[in-house]
């Protein structure tokens, strides 16, 4: 063996290298830490709660924070707008075991990060533990950009979502880093087995998902569309009262979970129920920036039966009152719908959106059945959401991914976040979607929304031993975009220059459109229909008006399919644009 011995230079360098590596590896392991430490979840103290906190009904001013401690202890959060600097507190409560806490922080500012952190003790301990630091945004100003995060049909309660895939996927939506994240539905699974399950069964099945939720509702507020498995149907709500599987699911949802009431900053349900249930929290309505969200209940108001008809599925007058005005009072550039599916019953999308309450059509396809079936209503929910220029229906329930597209409105189902076999959905109902883009797989949605452009990602999620060269954790598989309306309202400030006669929207149309003008200053107005043999049919304006922006809808459910002209005549201006009724 040779040994080498260093001279004094040698050895210099040797200590300086040494000492270089040492430091090069310090600083690999921060880093590696640091980003294990991003990547991974929250940690909990399982000894104390139950799950992570959960973050609700976030508005301009205020945020509610829930958590479920498994024993006494006093509890607070201090929070704040800079990380780690905390200028505020709440009041401490105390808690019992297994009793949700419920804290609601007012006096926020808009538009704003706050950062925060939960503090408890023993009431007998001297020092209160500190919890992990996490985050919320206030309200977005118009103009922001930011992430929202949308995933469905977990089925953890029956066994076709499995835990470890969950989690693999509210890993990822947590890495999005979304304002908050919706939860579309077939979540608890109230109806399973109804005559027998009993109220303690169903809260049980409410307060075991709370670690779920908890994942990512730390940081990002959790909302919640009914699926059909809540059961918290019409027909459920009227057996045998209170004793039923939709009296007990609402109330246990509540017990756990808190959702948007109607007020100053959310819309929605205002109609109190009895059996203790107030405000059933079911569907509501927000703006967040330059967009609208709606959420319906699809469920709630069918009553007809435990297999209801066609025409018993229904949204009910007054949360389809309460929807139109929204989407009529709103002037969001982007308004999203979300509903666990269309109609409350069927396969599809795009499939189903023709007929009945959604499309007006009886089941033959050809027989207009609405205005007969809905009296009084104004337009099937399709072409209401038309009308308005919603850009997005979300749903869930047939758990692939899909997007369609139908008069200008896109269909967008949502897969599983909890399918380790990742073809639940595409093996069950992938015939009832009919276009090219969809996918088996499980993940979530990511709506990545700015003032010029949002944008919708289908992103992967696989466990790590199914990850291989072609099966990405985390990979997009699937994108586009959606550009702005770009509306302006009769009542807005801006005056035009000249005169306009706009294509109408949606075009193709059925059975009604807008049609969108402007006149620089005030005089005489003529807005024609004509067919396409030249028959003026309808008249949609004649008088003088003020100069501004307006807009008509013509409404050809008594026509039938073809080409129709609309013609705007004011001073010396006179323009014709070419419709198409499709039917
Ligand atoms: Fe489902
Ligand atoms: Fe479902």
């Amino acid at each position: 063996m040779k040994i080498c011995r260093l001279n004094k230079k040698q050895t210099n360098r040797f200590l300086m290298e040494t000492k270089r590596a040492y430091i090069i590896i310090f600083i690999a392991i921060s880093i590696i830490s640091l980003v294990t430490k991003c990547a991974s979840a929250l940690t909990i103290d399982t000894n104390s709660f139950v799950s992570n906190q959960i973050l609700s009904c976030p508005t301009d001013n205020s945020i509610t924070i829930r958590i479920v401690p498994k024993k006494v202890l006093q509890i607070y959060y201090e929070y704040g707008t800079t990380s780690y600097t905390y200028t505020n507190q709440t009041s401490i409560v105390t808690s019992s075991p297994n009793v949700p806490v419920k804290v609601d922080v007012f006096n926020l500012l808009p538009n704003t990060r706050y950062y925060y952190r939960i503090r408890y003790k023993d009431p007998i301990e001297q020092q209160f533990t500190i919890g992990e630091q996490c985050k919320f945004m206030t309200q977005r100003a118009k103009g922001s950009n930011y992430v929202v995060t949308l995933h469905g049909d977990s089925h953890l309660y029956d066994k076709k979502g499995v835990a470890s895939m969950m989690r693999v996927t509210m890993n990822n939506i947590t890495s999005d880093n979304p304002d908050f994240d919706m939860e579309m539905g077939d979540t608890f699974g109230d109806d399973r087995n109804p005559p027998a399950i009993t109220q303690e069964q169903m809260m049980a099945l409410h307060l075991n998902y709370l670690p779920y939720i908890g994942m990512v509702g730390h940081s990002s507020p959790f909302f919640f569309t009914l699926g059909n498995h809540e059961g918290e149907s019409g027909y459920w709500l009227l057996q045998t009262p209170p004793n039923n599987i939709a009296v007990w699911g609402t109330l246990a949802r509540k017990y756990y979970y808190s959702l948007p009431e109607p007020g100053g900053f959310y819309s929605g349900n205002n109609t109190s129920e009895v059996y203790g249930i107030g405000l059933p929290q079911n569907y509501y309505a927000w703006e967040w920036g330059d967009a609208l969200f709606v959420v319906l209940d699809v469920y709630r108001y069918c009553t007809a039966s435990e297999t209801p008809g066609l025409w018993d599925w229904t949204l009910g007058a007054q949360q389809y009152n309460w929807f139109k005005q929204t989407l009529e009072n709103s002037n969001a550039k982007y308004k999203f719908v979300f509903g666990h599916h269309v109609r409350g019953y069927g396969r599809g999308g795009d499939t189903l959106v023709k007929y009945f309450e959604w499309g007006g059509y009886e089941n033959n396809g050809t027989a207009w059945g609405f205005t007969a079936r809905r009296p009084g209503w104004a337009a099937p929910v399709h072409q209401l959401m038309v009308q308005n220029h919603v850009q997005v229906f979300f749903q869930g329930h047939d758990h692939l991914f899909a997007t369609e597209q139908r008069d200008g409105l896109i269909y967008q189902e949502i897969g599983m976040p909890s399918d380790s076999t990742y073809e639940i959905g595409w093996l069950a109902n992938s015939d009832a979607y009919k276009g090219v883009n969809k996918f088996s797989g499980t993940g979530h949605i990511r709506l990545s929304i700015g003032p010029d452009l949002a944008r919708v990602d289908y992103i992967s999620a696989y466990e790590p031993y199914d990850t291989n060269s072609t099966h990405h954790n985390r990979a997009v598989i699937y994108s586009y975009t959606i550009s702005p309306n770009t509306f302006v309202n009769e009542e807005g400030n801006e005056l035009p220059e000249s005169y306009r006669l706009e294509q109408n929207y949606p075009n193709p149309f059925n059975p009604s459109t807008k049609i969108r003008y402007e006149i620089p200053s005030a005089g005489y107005v003529k807005l024609t229909v004509y067919d396409a043999l030249g028959h003026e049919i309808k008249i949609l304006e004649d008088e003088k008006k003020s100069a501004g922006i307006y807009e008509e809808m013509f409404d050809a459910s008594e026509y039938p399919s073809g080409i129709y002209f609309c013609r705007l005549h004011s001073g010396e201006f006179s323009k014709t644009i070419r419709m198409i009724l499709l039917k």
